[in-house]
C-alpha cells in the first residue's frame, strides 16, 4: 500500500496541478480536464489550507483571490512609458515605413520582421521581481496607469509565480482580452441577471479588470497575451523580439504568435493571407496586425518619435463591414430632447459584435442616403464607433419613406425643429425619455459612477415615478426598490451602497452629471477647479466667462442653470442629501513647468500630432485649449496653420513655433 501523502505534500502536489493546468488551458490551449474535476481539484486545496493554514503559501492558487479586497485602482508610474503604434491603412503606408526603416539602419543591413496580430484588448504591464508578481497596471496615459494589481492576481491566464530563470526584475506587457465564447458567456449571464450586456469582447475584458470585487474578475475567464515589455533586470536579457517570445512562453507566460516575414512584400501578402485564412479562425478580436523589427540592436538603433517607437507599426485592417435589411426606424429621445432616428436592421455580425440597430444621425442623413425601410443596406463599424449607414445597396420591393416624428415617441408631446439644426426635439421638459438619459448620465462612469443605475433600473424607477429628478436618487429605500422586479435584497444592498458612496465624489463629477448643456468633462474640471458650489450659485454669467477657456454659450447656460429656480432646487436637494462636492484635488503639482499657461496648437505639427502636444502640456500643469482668446497665453503654429493663428495675431497672444514650444519643455 503507498504511504499516505502528508498535508504538505499533498497541498504542494495539488498547487502544482492547478498551475498545470492553468497553463494548458491558457498558454497552450490545450485543457486535459472540464471545469469540473479543476473546481474538485480547487475545493480539495482549499479544504487542505482551510485545515492547515499554517501551509498556505503566498502564490496558492488559492489565493488568487484572497481576502476578497480589489485592486484600488491608485495611479503606478510606469517604468518606460507605455507608447502607442503609428498606423497604417494601406500598401503604401507600409512600404514608406519599411523604406524609412531601412534608411535609418546602417548601409547593407537590412531588417528582418515579426509580424503579430493586433489583439484588440486593454494593454497591462505586469512586473515580476525575482519571478513572483508584484504588480499589475493598465496603460492609463502612457506615463501613468492604474493599479489593478489585486485583479490581475484573479486572472488564472496571468501566472502568480514565472518559471525557472526569471530575470531579476521584468516588467512585462501584454493585451488582456476575452475570446467570442466567453464574452457571449458573460453577457448570457448579465441578461439573465437583468443588467445591460457588454457592447463588445474590448468593453468586456475592461470592466471586468476594473471590478471592485476580484472574484468578479476572477469568473471571466480573461486572457493575457505578452507582446512587448518595459523593463528586463538581469538574467540574460533578450537580443531579438522572437528570442522574447519565446523566453515569455518558457517563463510561463502567454505570447503573440508572430510570422517572421524576409522583406516589406512578404508583410503584405501576409496581411491578405491573414485576414483571409486566419483572422476568421481566431477565438478572438483582431483590428490589424503589429509588424516589429525583430532585431533589438536595430530596433535600438532606430528608436522613438514623441510617441511611437520606429521599429514597430500597425498594420490595420479598415473597419468592417456587413449588409443587413432595414426593418423599421425607431426614434429615440436623447437627454436634451434632440430626437435621433435608429434603423433595425436584422441581427448581422460584424466587427466582432451582433448589430440590430444602427443610427441615422438625422433626417438629413436619412435624405442623403435615400433610404427607404426595407432597404438593404451596407453597414460600418470602425472601433468603438457606433455602427452606421454608409449607403443603401438594394431598394426594397415593398418599401416605405420614412417620415419625421410629428409627437415624441415617448411622451406624446409636440415636436420642433431646431432653428438652423438638423435636429427634430421633443420640448417637454418632464418627458420621462429625456429624464431617463439625464439620470443615466448622472449615474454613469466619468460622473457619479454608479454602475447599478443602468437602463433597465432607470427605465423601472422613472416608470414608477421613484425618480422625477436626479436628487431623488438619494431619497430611494430599499423597500422602494425591492417593489420593482429587478431588484432583490442583495442587489438592492449593492445599489443603495454605490449611492451612498457617490455622495463622496468631488464637485467636478457631480457638475459634469448635472448635464448642463455645454458643460463637458472638461469645462466642469475647469469650474469645479477654480469655484465652489456656492459660488456658483451667486456668480454671473461675466465671471463665469472670465475663468480660462470659458466662452460666452458656456457661461450663459452655467448662469442660467445656476439662477434658475429649478437648478437652484436640485442643488440644495443635493446638498442636503450629503453629496459633499469637495473641489477636485489638483492633479498636478503648483510647481509644475507649465502651471498657470493655456495653449492652443493650430496646423500640423512635425514632432507629434496636436492631441500629443495638448497631452504633454497638461501632464505640464498647462491648459490646452481649442480656442483662441485674450486669455490664451501661447498660440503654437505649425505647418498650414490657419484662422486660429489670425485670431492670435489679431488679439495680440503670443505666438510659437513649434521648436520654441519645444524650448518650453524640461
Ligand atoms: S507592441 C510601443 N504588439 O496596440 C507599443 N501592441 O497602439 C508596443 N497591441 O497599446 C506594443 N496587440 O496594447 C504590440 N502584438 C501586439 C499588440 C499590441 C495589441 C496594442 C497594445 C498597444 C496598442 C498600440
Amino acid at each position: 500500500m503507498p504511504a499516505k501523502k502528508t498535508p504538505k505534500a499533498e497541498i504542494a502536489e495539488l498547487s502544482a496541478a492547478i498551475g498545470e493546468h492553468d497553463r494548458r488551458y491558457y498558454l497552450l490551449d490545450e485543457p486535459i480536464i472540464s471545469d469540473t474535476e479543476y473546481d474538485r481539484l480547487m475545493k480539495r486545496l482549499k479544504d487542505l489550507e482551510a485545515a492547515h493554514p499554517e501551509l498556505i503559501k503566498a502564490e496558492s492558487p488559492t489565493r488568487r483571490v484572497a481576502g476578497g479586497v480589489g485592486s484600488d485602482f491608485a495611479p503606478v508610474k510606469h517604468g518606460a512609458p507605455m507608447l502607442s503604434l503609428e498606423n497604417a491603412y494601406e500598401e503604401d503606408d507600409i512600404r514608406a515605413w519599411d523604406e524609412r526603416v531601412r534608411k535609418n539602419l546602417p548601409p547593407g543591413q537590412s531588417p528582418s520582421y515579426l509580424v503579430e496580430p493586433k489583439i484588440d484588448g486593454l494593454s497591462c504591464a505586469l512586473t515580476y521581481v525575482d519571478g513572483s508578481l508584484t504588480r499589475a497596471a493598465t496603460r492609463g496615459d502612457g506615463d501613468t496607469g492604474e493599479d489593478v494589481s489585486a485583479n490581475a492576481r484573479a486572472i488564472r491566464a496571468i501566472p502568480l509565480r514565472l518559471g525557472e530563470n526569471a530575470p531579476q526584475r521584468l516588467e512585462v506587457r501584454g493585451e488582456i482580452y476575452l475570446t467570442f465564447s466567453d464574452f457571449e458567456a458573460i453577457n448570457t449571464q448579465e441578461r439573465r441577471a437583468g443588467r445591460e450586456p457588454f457592447v463588445n469582447p474590448r468593453n468586456c475584458a475592461a470592466g471586468s479588470l476594473r471590478q471592485k470585487n476580484p472574484a468578479v474578475t476572477a469568473q471571466r475567464r480573461l486572457r493575457f497575451t505578452a507582446h512587448s515589455y518595459g523593463v528586463w533586470d538581469g538574467a540574460d536579457e533578450p537580443r531579438s523580439h522572437a528570442e522574447f517570445l519565446e523566453r515569455c512562453r518558457a517563463l510561463g507566460l502567454a505570447s503573440s504568435p508572430a510570422k517572421r516575414c524576409v522583406d516589406v512584400n512578404a508583410v503584405v501578402s501576409w496581411y491578405a493571407d491573414f485576414k483571409e485564412r486566419e483572422m476568421p479562425r481566431l477565438p478572438y478580436a483582431v483590428d490589424g496586425l503589429v509588424v516589429k523589427v525583430d532585431d533589438f540592436s536595430q530596433q535600438k538603433r532606430l528608436g522613438f518619435t514623441a510617441k511611437s517607437p520606429r521599429w514597430a507599426v500597425a498594420f490595420k485592417y479598415p473597419a468592417q463591414q456587413a449588409t443587413s435589411t432595414v426593418l423599421s426606424v425607431a426614434f429615440s429621445v436623447g437627454r436634451t430632447g434632440t430626437i435621433t432616428p435608429v434603423a433595425k436592421v436584422e441581427p448581422v455580425f460584424c466587427a466582432g459584435v451582433t448589430i440590430s440597430s444602427v443610427t441615422l444621425h438625422n433626417f438629413e442623413e436619412i435624405a442623403r442616403l435615400g433610404l427607404r425601410v426595407g432597404d438593404r443596406v451596407l453597414i460600418e463599424r470602425a472601433g468603438e464607433v457606433i455602427p452606421k449607414v454608409v449607403k443603401v445597396v438594394e431598394r426594397g420591393k415593398a418599401g416605405s419613406d420614412i417620415a419625421p416624428p410629428t409627437r415624441c415617441p415617448d411622451c406624446s408631446a409636440a415636436v420642433s425643429k431646431d432653428e438652423g439644426f438638423v435636429a427634430f426635439r421633443c420640448d417637454n421638459i418632464s418627458c420621462p425619455a429625456q429624464l431617463r438619459r439625464t439620470v443615466e448620465h448622472f449615474a454613469s462612469r466619468p460622473a457619479m459612477d454608479i454602475s447599478g443605475l443602468g437602463e433597465a433600473a432607470v427605465d423601472q424607477l422613472v416608470a414608477k415615478k421613484i425618480v422625477a429628478n436626479v436628487a431623488d436618487i438619494y431619497a430611494m429605500t430599499k423597500h422602494q426598490l425591492l417593489d420593482l422586479d429587478l431588484f432583490a435584497d442583495k442587489k438592492a444592498d449593492n445599489l443603495l451602497e454605490q449611492i451612498n458612496e457617490s455622495k463622496s465624489k468631488t464637485l467636478d463629477r457631480v457638475l459634469f452629471g448635472l448635464g448642463i448643456r455645454h458643460v463637458g468633462e472638461k469645462t466642469a474640471e475647469v469650474i469645479a477647479g477654480l469655484f465652489s458650489i456656492d459660488e456658483m450659485l451667486r456668480m454671473s454669467a461675466e465671471e463665469f466667462q472670465a475663468a480660462p477657456d470659458i466662452g460666452p454659450v458656456v457661461a450663459k447656460s452655467l448662469h442660467d442653470f445656476f439662477s434658475s429656480p429649478s437648478g437652484r432646487d436640485l442643488i440644495d436637494r443635493l446638498r442636503k442629501s450629503g453629496l459633499a462636492m469637495a473641489k477636485p484635488k489638483r492633479l498636478v503639482a503648483a510647481g509644475a513647468p507649465l502651471a498657470g499657461l493655456s495653449f492652443v496648437f493650430t496646423g500640423e505639427l512635425k514632432s507629434c500630432t496636436r492631441q500629443e502636444a495638448e497631452e504633454k502640456v497638461k501632464a505640464l500643469g498647462g491648459k490646452a485649449s481649442g480656442t483662441v482668446s485674450s486669455k490664451t497665453s501661447y498660440v503654437v503654429a505649425g505647418h498650414a496653420a490657419g484662422s486660429k493663428l489670425k485670431k492670435a495675431l489679431s488679439l495680440g497672444v503670443k505666438v510659437l513655433n513649434e521648436d520654441q514650444f519645444q524650448e518650453l519643455l524640461p
